[in-house]
């Protein structure tokens, strides 16, 4: 399996971050998609996070080596945390905490939402990620369907109370994205090197496409971030991120419009598959014999194949797979039919 497409001159900023809580083994595999490619005119290769393997795989292995580093360093013995009943997040770092021997607690629901649209749809309340989780330990304090803001008040509610009660809490933010996120990212950005023309990835809480955009600011790779909640004012949060990274690392922030977010490939909301999306899961299982997840890399997979049929990506490509495995089989695999 090649390794890279040139060594890595990616900048790499001396950051006094708390040392990597060690999960995983070394770089994930970087492969070209041989058959992919000519169909797509492109030279198009997939860097391989879904491979990360640790509890399961997928970019949020980055994030919590990082987060957990800091845990273990200020001397946590719970994290507290939020997101949806079905997040990759919580279930890499409820893992991650079985390891390090910390209690793992999270505020959950079944579908947060951005406030004015409350979505009809229903995701999955068990299996996939809710299941494994579980299965790692994680404890789940449930919450009926409310906005994200909602979400994260009752987060730091329940982090306040476990404090009263004498424990020593870390508090971790929608996602994993925090500075030490961005880290994970900028650090990740070593394993594939310069020899990128673009960079085409599944963007949500932000750190994975704050800490890539960072690393290749000022080279030839353009990293393109593609929406999977329909959120508009998201480049703002993501300069907001950058920002605090910045603070931390003593880098030069990015602004809101330094950022390639695309919208338009998100569907009906963030937990919904797309059509679109599952078109793409069946495109890349059939082609390349890979597995997609229907929340993130689908819909960032299905952008890739638009931009390349409409001739603005060209060359080397690069489609950064995210993982999120789990809930291919909680959402339901795509069939045959067209939809
Ligand atoms: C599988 C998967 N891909 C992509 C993302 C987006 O990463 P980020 O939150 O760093 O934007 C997530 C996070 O929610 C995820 O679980």
């Amino acid at each position: 399996m090649s390794r890279g497409v040139g060594l890595a001159r990616v900048i790499l900023p001396d950051v006094p971050f708390a040392d990597r809580f060690p999960l995983i083994p070394g770089p994930s595999p970087l492969h070209p998609l041989p058959a992919l490619s000519p169909e797509l005119g492109l030279d198009l290769w997939i860097k391989r996070d879904d491979l990360l393997g640790f509890g399961g795989g997928g970019n949020k292995v980055r994030k919590v080596e990082r987060l957990l580093g800091r845990a273990l360093r200020d001397g946590a013995e719970a994290v507290v945390a939020c997101g949806s009943r079905q997040s990759n997040f919580l279930r890499v770092l409820a893992a991650g905490c079985r390891r390090a021997g910390l209690r793992c607690e999270a505020v959950v629901m079944d579908m947060p939402f951005e406030p004015p649209a409350r979505p009809a749809f229903r995701p999955p309340t068990s299996g996939g990620n809710a299941d494994l989780a579980g299965l790692f330990g994680a404890r789940f304090h449930a919450l009926p369907d409310g906005s994200w803001e909602e979400l994260d008040e009752a987060r730091r509610r329940l982090a306040a109370r476990l404090k009263e009660e004498g424990a020593r809490v870390m508090e971790i933010s929608v996602g994993g994205s925090s500075a030490e996120g961005v880290q994970a990212f900028v650090e990740a950005a070593a394993e594939i090197g310069e020899g990128f023309d673009f960079v085409v990835h599944a963007s949500s809480s932000g750190s994975t496409q704050v800490g890539l955009s960072h690393a290749f600011r000022g080279t030839r790779t353009q990293v393109i971030g593609i929406a999977c909640d329909p959120e508009p004012e998201m480049a703002h949060d993501l300069a907001a991120l950058s920002s605090q990274f910045s603070a931390a690392s003593g880098s030069l922030p990015m602004t809101a419009d330094e950022f390639d977010f695309r919208l338009g490939w998100e569907g009906e909301g963030y937990n919904i598959p797309s059509p679109e999306g599952q078109a793409a899961i069946r495109r890349m299982a059939q082609s390349e014999g890979i597995l997609l997840d229907p929340i993130y890399s689908a819909k960032a997979f299905a952008a890739l194949l638009d931009l390349a049929k409409e001739g603005s990506l060209t060359g080397r490509v690069c489609f950064w797979h995210t993982g999120g495995l789990p809930n291919l089989f909680a959402f339901g695999i795509p069939g045959q039919s067209t939809e």
